[in-house]
Formats: C-alpha cells, structure tokens, sequence
C-alpha cells in the first residue's frame, strides 16, 4: 500500500465520523424541532364592519391550552397598545380565531404567537375592516385559476407566481378583500370516500398552496373570499356525483376562513354546499357553489336539471330579495360562464348553456322582481378577461333581464376563451386579474371595472346602479 492509498483510507475514515457526526446532530435537531409548536402559514378572511377570521396552520398538533395560541392587534404597524385575542378552536393542526368587537373602517395590524413565538417573524398580517349597510367607498380584486407555470407531469398543480404579488402591492386604493372565484389549485384529487385518510389529500392542497411565497403573503395582506370550482372541488368537470364530495368540504371548512355557510356538512341529508354571501358597503357579495349540487353536464337538459341545486336556488332567489330590498347593489359571483351557446367557436363543456332551462328560470326571477338593473356578476373558468355590458346577456323569456358580465381570469393557467359573444373581446392569459371600485354617494353606486394584465389594464368599463 502506498502512502497515497493510505491517505485515501485515512480520509475515508475522518469523512465517515464526520458524517455519523452530522446525521446524530440533524436527528437531535429533528427531535428538538418536533417539540417546538409554530405556525406554519396563515390566511384571513370573512371580513365584516367589526371582525375578521383568521385560520393559522401548526407544525404539530398542540397539546398546549388555546391561550398559548393569540393573535395580537393593533391599529399601528409597530403593535403599540396592543390587544391579546386567543384562539376560538384548535383542531387538526389549525387554530381558528373569530376576532370581533373591532372599529369599523379601521386598519389593523396583527401577529399571532404561539407558545411566544411570533408569526411571522418579520412584519405583521394587516386587514381593514369596513362600513356595511351605509354608503362607503372600497375596490376589491377578484380572478381564479392557479394551475402553475410548469406544464405536464412535472405541474404539481401550485403556484408562485409574480401576479399575487403585484395584487397584493396594488394600491390605488389597497384592495379590501380578494375574491377567489375557484381554481385555488389543480390537484385534481379524487377520493372515493369521507375519512380522514380523505380529507388529507385536501389539507395537503391548502398546505402546498400556502407554502407558495407570493400566495400566502397576498392572503395574509389582504382577506380572502373564496369560493371553489372544478380543480379545487375534484377534478375537471366534476359535479354533484363526485363522491368524495363531502371531503372537499370538511376540508374547506377546516382550512378556510369564510363567511357562515348556510349547509352542514352531513352525508345521510346530502348536504354541505359552501355557498356564502356578504354585505360591504351597501353591496351584497352572493357566492354561489357551482358543483356540490350540480347535475351531470352530459343529462339532457329539462326542467328538474340544475347546476345550483334545489336548495341553493332557493337561497339564491331569496338572497337576490334581500339584496334588492335592502342594498343598492347586487354582486354574483359565480365560477362559470353564463354568457355560453351562441358561439360554436368558443363552445364549452361547463358552462350555464347545458343548464339552460334554469338559467332562464333565473333570468326569469331577476325580470320578475326588478333585479337585473342591480345586479353585475363576476366569473372565472375560462383562462381569460372578457366583458358584456349585458348585451349578449338576454335569456329571460318574460322580458329582458340583462346585466353586466365580467370575466376575470387566470391568475396563473394557460390561457383559453370559454362561451361568449362578449361586448369586448375575450383577451387569453395569465398573469391576469380584475379590480371593481365601488363608489357610493347614497344614491347611485357607481362601479368602475378595470380588466388587467399584470398591472395593465386591458379592459375598462364603468356602470352605474
Ligand atoms: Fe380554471
């Protein structure tokens, strides 16, 4: 053996104490960390005149008391004169709190600790409450559709991308809230079941989609309304029939901050739709769900097919009467498109033409009640931004019952263009959302739609109701 040799041998051996060496510290460090609780992610939402909720993910499951676990809030940036609020419940790794007994149209500034460490570390959550049932000025965002940037099997169905950053850093004015209008993500999770094992699957969706940088920092700047669609509910196209329904939903009500829903999640009564609406300013928010209740797209069109569900629509209609007695104005946010069936070039599998029947029922209760001259809607699915000043938007059969259409689409999808015609031309792409000012001065609401690409405005309209 050479000295060479030898020197070889030599190294190996230092280099395999060192390597023992390391691997006995990260485990340590991996036992010591198991033990340390901190917060992972978190996201806000169900934004009122006096509260907020907040839904904080755990590294473990806590054994502590639900006071080791607060959010701290103040009116300033730096925390001075804060407020302590402990967590409402703790389950499955999430802490959820109700705040509430806040000032209305007040900036507030907050961290959460947990067991004295602070999230996030660096910085604070912020959120602004608002006015409701009085006239008030606010802009929200709203778009859908995160796929990813990486196309085929190597997609893992998240997104990091840039535009969630430029949405949050918009500023003239900061937006109130941001409405998800479905495609969160593009897991396309289908399970069989409703156990635990099940609605893993989903907590590892808001787990991967809160893990992205640009996605949680958005959420956690600004309160999210968020209403799922196909790739985030099942896979593409799916519908009532989907029979891990209720997985998707237990999840949802887990990991989401959201305004109260009217449905329980209960298998035997076939329940747990997550459809929600809201009062900002003297506009009320409608979120309707497009696919818990929905009737396969392939049935043939009649009188009893649905996309709503017999039991949403009936708090569809009566949430439109209450709107139009009580608000100035109505919002509908609704996933898909409605305008759909002219065009044989831009025809769709999803959209309300397979439902046509009870879309002109609906466009039926809208001319009844005097409702379409208070309503505009908002929707995604198709990868694209579009408008319809309520032109193409005539499918009553007692009347005219039109009204506005903005399509607002995708945050991060490749682009498509889904139904039509529009009164402006569909635009394909992502990186693209929209912004609605509301401008109220007790009378009239004023609402200026800006249609964008980035920070571009592509297509601009104001309406007046
Ligand atoms: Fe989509």
């Amino acid at each position: 053996m050479n000295n060479l040799s030898k020197l070889g041998r030599f190294n190996r051996r230092v280099f395999c104490a060192a390597c023992i060496f390391v691997l006995s510290l990260s485990k340590k460090q991996s036992a010591h960390e198991l033990k340390t609780i901190k917060a992972n992610w978190c996201w806000l939402g169900a934004l009122t005149s006096s509260g907020v909720t907040i839904k904080a993910k755990l590294n473990i499951e806590p054994n502590e008391e639900k006071n080791y676990i607060q959010v701290i809030y103040s009116t300033t940036p730096n925390l001075s004169s804060p407020k302590r609020f402990k967590a409402n419940s703790l389950d499955k790794q999430i802490a959820t709190f109700n705040l509430n007994n806040l000032q209305e149209d007040t900036q507030y500034y907050c961290v959460i600790t947990v067991d004295g460490r602070r999230y996030p570390e660096k910085g604070t959550l912020k959120f602004k409450t608002v006015k409701v049932n009085q006239p008030y000025n606010f802009a929200i965002g709203c778009s859908s559709c995160a796929g990813g940037t990486v196309s085929g099997f190597l997609n893992n169905g998240v997104s990091n991308s840039s535009i969630f950053d430029i949405i949050r850093e918009y500023n003239t004015p900061p937006l109130t809230l941001f409405i998800h209008m479905g495609d969160l993500h593009y897991k396309d999770i289908k399970v069989q079941d409703f156990q635990d094992k099940d609605i893993n699957r989903y907590r590892k969706a808001y787990d991967d989609v809160l893990s992205q940088d640009s996605q949680r920092k958005l959420y956690q700047n600004i309160p999210i309304a968020y209403i799922w669609d196909d790739h985030d509910y099942s896979s593409n196209n799916s519908d009532g029939n989907y029979p891990g329904k209720w997985s998707a939903s237990a999840a949802y009500r887990e990991q989401v901050p959201h305004y109260p829903l009217v449905e329980a999640v209960d298998k035997i009564k076939g329940t747990g739709g997550i459809y929600q609406s809201f009062v900002i300013g003297r506009v009320r928010f409608i979120m309707t769900d497009n696919r818990f209740h929905r009737d396969s797209v392939d049935k043939e069109d009649n009188p009893e097919k649905t996309l709503l569900g017999k039991t949403q629509k009936e708090w569809f209609f009566q949430e439109l009467l209450e709107g139009n007695n009580n608000q100035g104005l109505i919002v509908w946010v609704n996933s898909v498109p409605w305008i759909a069936g002219n065009n044989p070039e831009t025809e769709t599998t999803e959209a309300w033409d397979r439902y046509a029947i009870e879309r002109e029922e609906i466009a039926n209760f809208l001319q009844k009640n005097h409702i379409a001259q208070k309503l505009i809607m908002i929707s995604g699915d198709a990868h694209m931004l579009a408008l319809d000043d309520g032109s193409n938007n005539i499918y009553a059969s007692e009347g005219v019952a039109s009204f506005p259409v903005i399509q607002a689409a995708s945050l991060d999808s490749i682009g498509s263009i889904k139904g039509g015609d529009y009164s402006e031309k569909p635009i394909k792409g992502r990186k693209q959302w929209g912004v609605l000012h509301f401008t109220d001065d007790g009378q009239k609401i004023e609402v200026k739609v800006e249609l964008k690409k980035k920070n571009e405005t592509k297509i601009e309209a104001i309406f007046t109701f």
